[in-house]
């Protein structure tokens, strides 16, 4: 029987192990250093949840990047609320002319995607593009393109890796799914 990990009132079960993460940190990072050889990056994290990832991802980056974090806010306990709120923003100057890599840790709906590419345009970068270790495809309700995917998974709640649920499992070195679902 699979290892049961208590966050809260859930039980989760393992998901994505370390290696498996690992290896596909290196393999976005190889493919992020080839594709920007030579451009100016500012890469964007995406807080609370791309902590970790953003940590992991930017050791296999083999260029000179400029990083910068800004926060948004849509959930609340497993659902998605639909509003999403800019709770730490960056400035005009850093963006303009850059090319942007945002990265983030999972696109369920889009909504926060959709939110900082908007605020994002009217900086005048250079280009955007995503990067995510999860996507979930069946979820998204705003059309977009997810340039970089980490992991392609069915719309099931995960938790670890920097991914929460009610502000817990963040520090969880791995991914774990929600039992039963
Ligand atoms: P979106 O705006 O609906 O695409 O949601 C994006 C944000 O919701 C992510 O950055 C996460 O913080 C959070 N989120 C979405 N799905 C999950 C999940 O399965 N577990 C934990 N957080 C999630
Ligand atoms: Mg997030």
């Amino acid at each position: 029987m699979a290892q049961v990990t208590k966050v809260l009132d859930k039980e989760f079960v393992p998901f994505i192990g370390k290696e498996k993460i690992a290896k596909r940190n290196q393999e976005l990072g190889e493919q992020i250093t080839k594709d920007y050889e030579g451009k100016d990056v500012l890469m964007v994290s995406v807080l609370n949840g791309s902590f970790m990832f953003t940590s992991d991802l930017v050791k296999e980056i083999n260029l000179p990047i400029d990083l910068s974090f800004v926060k948004y806010a849509s959930y609340e306990g497993t659902e998605s609320t639909g509003k999403v709120k800019q709770l730490i923003g960056f400035n005009k100057d850093a963006v303009n002319g850059k090319h942007i890599i945002i990265v983030e840790d999972i696109v369920d709906t889009g909504r926060t995607m959709q939110a900082l590419i908007q605020d994002l345009e009217d900086m005048n970068p250079a280009s955007v593009k995503i990067v995510s270790l999860l996507f979930k495809p069946e979820a998204l309700k705003i059309p977009m393109t997810i340039d970089y995917v980490g992991f392609d998974i069915d719309p099931r709640f995960v938790v670890g890796y920097g991914l929460d649920y009610d502000g817990f499992g963040r520090n969880i070195p791995e991914i774990l799914v929600l039992k039963g679902m």
